[in-house]
């Protein structure tokens, strides 16, 4: 794994000051031609300086990776290349960047060889997307097998999904990602409520896409709320960060 040098990777070393907002967007399209969520460096420069204008200071971009098209290895060029497009265009005011991967889940995932390259950068932990329509008892097998394997599996979005399917993933060691928009209504969904009390939400995402001016707004907005145990999410999203700085630094 790159770790040195300009190689694609490096959070940008950015010291800024600390908010009640600092909480890591964990769930962000925002390399230039990295998938169709941001073509050009000035899609992601916009995106950048929205989430800049609302107090996020971290940001993990996370293209999607589809094991039907995509090879490990080439996905992680383009992925590292595109980065380092961006990274001559970042200023100090900018966001920090580390990188991941929304991976969708396939059948037999768990053996998908170099699975650990789509691993959020110096960390355990993979991003997981489910199918939109379908599921199957293999992804709640292959689930299984990956966090008995030490691997910390977050469902990516999981607030799209049918409850009943991501109970079934919590029950075999998945912890939850949500994206702010399922936040940002006046009364939660229940299962969504639970899960917050619960610990199960680990990590919260804008799953920015292009030019979207209201993504960050949104984002702000969900974080300040006062009926969100939202520092519990934040210190296990800080746990992650930290782990990948920490790797991308040595
Ligand atoms: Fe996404």
């Amino acid at each position: 794994m790159a770790t040195a040098g300009i190689l694609p990777g490096i959070a940008t070393k950015i010291m800024k000051t600390t908010t009640k907002f600092d909480i890591v967007d964990f769930h962000a399209h925002i390399l230039p031609g990295a998938d169709h969520g941001c073509i050009s460096v000035d899609d992601a420069l916009f995106q950048l300086n929205s989430a800049s204008a609302q107090g996020v200071s971290r940001i993990i971009a996370a293209p999607h990776f589809y094991p039907h098209k995509h090879h490990v290895s080439t996905f992680i060029s383009k992925r590292n290349s595109a980065y380092g497009q961006l990274r001559s265009h970042l200023t100090p005011d900018m966001p920090a960047i580390t990188l991941g991967a929304e991976v969708l889940i396939c059948d037999g995932i768990e053996e998908m060889p170099e699975l650990d390259s789509l691993f959020i950068e110096g960390t355990r932990t993979l991003l997981l997307e489910l199918p939109m329509n379908t599921f199957s008892y293999k992804y709640t097998e292959s689930v299984e097998q990956m966090t008995r394997a030490g691997i910390d599996v977050i469902i990516a979005h999981a607030d799209r999904y049918d409850p009943e399917n991501i109970h079934q993933l919590l029950e075999v060691g998945a912890r939850l990602q949500l994206n702010v928009s399922s936040l940002n209504c006046i009364f939660l969904k229940k299962h969504i409520r639970s899960w917050i009390s619960e610990g199960k939400v680990v990590a919260l995402g804008t799953d920015i896409h292009g030019r979207d001016k209201l993504a960050y707004k949104k984002f702000a907005r969900a974080i300040s709320r006062r009926s969100l145990n939202i520092s519990r999410i934040k210190t296990e999203s800080d746990k992650i960060w930290h782990r990948s700085k920490k790797s991308i630094n040595t």
